[in-house]
């Protein structure tokens, strides 16, 4: 079966299910699983009851969709992701994105804890995506191309839609909550990153970096979404800190700042109406 095949499979097992048509979706990274309140969610399925869709192996829980409303406005949102460490190609990492796609959403928030490139950036902060770097990791794109789902040869010039980036700039500053700005880029994974390899990150223009975003919100623009992305930095890179990077670290910082990041990614879906 082709990637498109199982993708409509998909489609026709939720579409006859979820509760309404989802407008934005969104993706809860690492330890920010509880942005969504479990008395919100009208509806949940977990990605091991579709066909063929990747299951996250870590943090001790497969995965699930999740439609809820935020203030009014109804959301899909994935509790879970999967990574390319995980042994997924780029192309099924992306299939729940371009899945909740096809279910309606336009728009797309994607949350991530990162690591801190920019000297300038502290643990707990707030990092808007500006812009990615994904050399470094396959083309979720590499293959056959769907004219149904987006060109052979989609633009990447604004991937992190301008708009969006000015709704998150100033609903942060409504909020109160500080909000830096940089580049990220996407490794491999799953070991952190060399001292030597952050400094050839850091030359090359990245602030912050991590094991996911990228390729998704590459398929996403291939299939017309409009992106927003946020990452919290939870510790310094490799050799930008003096202590020894470990996942623990990643998800207790990720914790305290689970609310911040909730209120801020809910006070953008609230005034997404006009992007
Ligand atoms: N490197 C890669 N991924 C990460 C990091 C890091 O330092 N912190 C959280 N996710």
């Amino acid at each position: 079966m082709n990637e498109l095949d199982i993708l409509k499979n998909n489609y026709s097992i939720l579409a006859a299910k979820i509760p309404f048509v989802p407008r934005v979706a969104v993706v809860l990274g690492s330890g920010l699983g509880v942005l969504i309140k479990e008395q919100d969610v009208e509806y949940s399925i977990s990605y091991g009851e579709l066909e063929s869709m990747p299951v996250s192996t870590v943090d001790g829980h497969s995965g699930r969709f999740i439609f809820a409303k935020i203030g009014g406005v109804p959301i899909v949102a994935m509790q879970g992701r999967v990574h390319l460490y995980e042994g997924y190609t780029a192309q099924e990492a992306v299939r729940p994105i371009r899945l909740m796609g096809m279910l309606g959403a336009k728009g797309l928030i994607l949350t991530n804890a990162a690591g801190g490139i920019n000297r300038s950036f502290s643990c707990g902060n707030l990092m808007l995506i500006t812009d990615h770097i994904s050399s470094f990791v396959p083309s979720p794109l590499i293959g056959e191309n769907y004219d149904r789902l987006g060109v052979r040869f989609p633009d990447m010039s604004e991937v992190y839609s301008k708009k969006l980036r000015e709704l998150a700039l100033a609903s942060a500053e409504k909020l109160g909550i500080e909000l830096k700005q940089g580049v990220y880029v996407q490794a491999s994974g799953p070991n952190y990153e060399t001292p030597a390899e952050i400094k050839m990150f850091s030359a090359l223009g990245a602030d912050a970096v991590g094991m996911s975003t990228a390729v998704e919100a590459t398929a996403a623009v291939h299939m017309g979404m409009t992106v927003c992305g946020i990452s919290l930095i939870t510790n310094p890179a490799a050799g930008i800190g003096d202590k020894p990077l470990c996942h623990d670290e990643v998800k207790r910082e990720a914790d305290k700042a689970a609310d911040r990041l909730s209120r801020l990614v809910a006070t953008i879906v609230n005034n997404i109406s006009n992007y």
